[in-house]
């Protein structure tokens, strides 16, 4: 039987150790704030950001939120990040993707202050984790190296293999296992021969998007095992893209989902916010 590992538990060990700082700097008169930008009223954005506002409460991260038409223009969009990026009293600005589709993504993204990124989204924040080790990182991916250090799994010259290559998880996911020190391969739905590949994995970490596609065959005894996927079953149960049932006889240590990676993601934003002040 696989251990689990319980990103419910360590999130809450971060919020708590970020919580304490805050109040710290709350001594010395500085109270961080996170701007959180919505556009529209998609009820799955709606779920996340307000989890990110109550994080924000837990911490002591005042949140601003800004809740705008879906018909508001490109343009009025960028005016209010333009003006947030002025204001010095904000110190994180979040804008919650997706956006409706008249609104350039790309755009929106590259006009938030490469200071102000705490998604990690922005190129110069993407240039400077391929680069070095300053800037923001996305919050999911530097939540999994949390939970991998915080478990006791060593990273270091393991054989690490992604699947996916979304910006958001499985490149940035990529460069910090490299980081570390892991010997990374990246594969995706082009991939020929995966189960093969992922089967040499000592560190698998898939983030692919399809409902239980790992089953065992895919995963060698003994692996580490994180799920980055968020699915219903057909019981309407949360489910992951690993099939947790097959899988966890076969791992040594495993991510559930839910209460694996999902809450670290929420504990890496506020750990950037808390940064964007540091
Ligand atoms: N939509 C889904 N995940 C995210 C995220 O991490 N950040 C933002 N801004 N939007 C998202």
């Amino acid at each position: 039987m696989a251990r689990l590992i319980d990103g419910k538990l360590i999130s809450k060990q971060i919020k708590d150790e970020l919580k304490e700082e805050a109040a710290q700097l709350k001594e010395q008169g500085i109270v961080p704030c996170l701007a959180v930008i919505q556009v529209g009223h998609d009820p799955a954005s709606t779920v996340y950001v307000n989890n990110k506002k109550k994080a924000c409460a837990y911490v002591g991260i005042e949140s601003k939120a800004f809740e705008l038409e879906e018909d508001i223009s490109q343009q009025e969009l960028l005016n209010l990040v333009e003006s947030l990026n002025q204001d010095d009293s904000v110190n994180g600005i979040l804008v919650q993707l997706p956006l409706p589709k008249h609104i350039d993504e790309d755009v929106v993204i590259q006009t938030i202050s490469p200071k102000k990124d705490v998604d990690g989204f922005h190129p110069v924040s993407v240039g400077n984790l391929w680069i070095g080790d300053k800037g923001f990182v996305s919050c999911t991916p530097a939540g999994i190296i949390q939970l991998l250090k915080r478990s006791g799994i060593s990273i270091e010259g393991k054989n690490c293999v992604v699947v996916g290559r979304s910006n958001i998880v499985g490149k940035p996911m990529a460069c910090l296992m490299l980081r570390e020190n892991a010997t990374v391969t990246v594969t995706h739905s082009h991939t020929q021969n995966l189960k093969e590949i992922t089967s040499k994995a000592d560190i698998l970490i898939v983030a692919i998007g399809k409902r239980e596609f790992i089953t065992a065959d895919y995963v060698k005894e003994g692996a580490v095992v994180i799920d980055v996927g968020m699915h219903r079953n057909e019981e309407n149960k949360l489910c992951g893209d690993v099939n947790f049932k097959e899988v966890e006889p076969k791992a040594s240590a495993i991510t559930p989902v839910p209460g694996g990676v999902g809450p670290m993601t929420i504990a890496m934003l506020m750990n950037n916010c808390m940064d964007a002040v540091r």
